[in-house]
């Protein structure tokens, strides 16, 4: 009896421990950014795709920044703990897009990131301004809570 009480105190760890500190990195949710920005991501459906609500912190124009919708996909198959990914944000309250694309990770404290590139496209008036037109980044997402049902 003494012997075996150490064993079943480790059978019990080995059993719990895996669950205090998810492998997966799964998008669905409400993340912010190093920016202050946040999203929901609504569920993720069978093909793969998903869409969300965006508000940034930040715009590159004056107008009053408003929620916008984003659209994206993640790839899915079963090895991928950490899916690549992608989304769209059609800017409500600008002539801009912005396109996102990264990678979902779990770090070495157990918690999801999201680290991505982003390109924003800008309205022009003139094909002359085009090449002004377009910034470049990267933002790093934490999970803010996860998504209620
Ligand atoms: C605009 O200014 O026309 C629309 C808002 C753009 C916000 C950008 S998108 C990339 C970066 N990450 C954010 O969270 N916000 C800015």
């Amino acid at each position: 009896m003494v012997q075996v009480t150490p064993f079943l105190l480790l059978l019990c760890l080995a059993l719990v421990a895996p669950g205090l500190s998810s492998t997966k990195c799964v998008l669905t949710g409400k993340w912010i950014n190093d920016l202050g920005s946040t999203m929901v991501i609504d569920a993720v459906d069978n093909a793969g795709n998903f869409n969300g609500v965006y508000h940034t912190a930040v715009t590159a124009t004056s107008n009053k920044i408003l929620k916008s919708p984003l659209k994206g996909s993640q790839h899915l198959t079963n090895t991928k703990s950490e899916p690549t990914f992608g989304f769209t944000v059609n800017w409500t309250f600008s002539d801009s897009v912005t396109v996102f694309t990264g990678q979902c990770f779990v770090d070495k404290n157990g918690k999801e990131v999201l680290k991505t590139m982003w390109l924003l496209r800008s309205h022009v008036d003139t094909i002359g301004d085009d090449w002004k037109a377009t910034r470049v980044g990267i933002n790093v997402f934490r999970r803010m809570q996860h998504q209620k049902e």
